[in-house]
């Protein structure tokens, strides 16, 4: 048994996956826009992910655009059986690097397509719409018009699954009034924890969670309440952080995003941990202290 089959099993896109996988964001050069700084080291990370045992990769062709599913593909193809790609549509990249929201029919069905070029597969296993909201962040609005284009390609067979990404707990319900939801990617992590309530309603419906941002994203997790707790288990903070939101839900799915086979081996290493009561107790204050301050 390797490391990352300690972290257990939920089931996304109709599968069962181990709930630590990997992000391929930050494989993209800086700003997530151009070629990888390098290269061959770019590849090395998504082998020894599969290696590792790693069989959920967390994509998008707006990641470059173009660059980490062409890495992708050309470390991993043909793909392993077991390994689940989740893809995203919904935005492209300005010449300049800006994110620009993309979600007309047209748009949509384009990113489809590119996506299935790029990653050189078939069908793709899940897509995640991702809804601009503000910013990182969802704002409301109706979700119909996007997925009723992606329920087109899903019944055109190049789409299997459809999940949702930056959504409030009022679009989940929309989207499931429309279509079966296979999973639900927003920010969250040990201190931005808007969607608790969100988390715990669908785990009961048996839906996934993939939080992005896991470690805190462009700006990695500081707290000294995390370094502490992290020195006395002998993990590092990172370690500790992955390690919470495992324990913290059944039905959240760690996609931890690295540019570094050493940062890879570190995060996978988290599904050995195991909080005690006191240690969640703790950090679990630094979401409470976060949400006082307005974080
Ligand atoms: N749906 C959405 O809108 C959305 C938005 C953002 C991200 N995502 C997805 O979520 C995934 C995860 O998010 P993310 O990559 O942005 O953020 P993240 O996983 O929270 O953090 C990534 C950052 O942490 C650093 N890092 C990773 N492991 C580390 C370690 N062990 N020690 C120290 N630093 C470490 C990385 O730098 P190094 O490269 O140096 O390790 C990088 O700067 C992405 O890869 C992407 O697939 C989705």
């Amino acid at each position: 048994m390797s490391i990352v089959d300690q972290s257990g099993t939920y089931t996304l896109g109709g599968r069962q996956v181990k709930r630590l996988g990997y992000g391929a964001m930050q494989l993209a050069g800086p700003g997530v826009f151009g070629p990888p700084r390098d290269h061959d080291a770019a590849l090395a990370v998504l082998r020894e992910a599969i290696a590792l045992g790693i069989d959920h990769i967390d994509t998008s062709d707006f990641y470059g655009p173009h660059v980490t599913n062409r890495l992708i593909r050309e470390a991993l193809a043909p793909y392993p059986d077991d390994l689940l790609i989740v893809t995203k549509v919904g935005a492209r990249r300005g010449s300049d690097g800006s994110w620009i929201p993309a979600a007309s029919r047209e748009e949509l069905r384009q990113a489809v397509h590119d996506n299935l070029r790029n990653l050189g597969v078939e069908v793709l296993d899940v897509v995640n719409m991702r809804f601009w909201g503000d910013g990182h962040g969802p704002a409301e609005g109706s979700v119909e018009p996007a997925l009723t284009v992606l329920a087109e390609l899903q019944s055109e067979g190049l789409v299997r699954h459809i999940g949702l990404s930056n959504v409030t707990p009022a679009q989940v319900r929309e989207a499931r009034g429309l279509c079966e939801i296979a999973c639900v990617q927003n920010q969250y992590n040990l201190a931005h924890r808007h969607d608790d309530a969100l988390i715990d309603d669908l785990a009961e419906q048996g839906i996934a969670y993939v939080p992005f941002f896991p470690l805190g994203g462009f700006t990695p997790l500081q707290s000294s309440t995390l370094s502490e707790v992290a020195a006395g288990l002998g993990a590092t903070p990172m370690q500790v952080a992955l390690a919470w939101l495992l324990r913290r839900a059944p039905n959240i799915l760690l996609i931890p995003g690295t540019s570094s086979v050493a940062h890879l081996r570190e995060n996978v290493a988290a599904a050995a941990i195991e909080l005690p009561a006191s240690a969640m107790a703790a950090l679990d204050g630094i979401g409470a202290r976060a949400s006082a301050s307005g974080a």
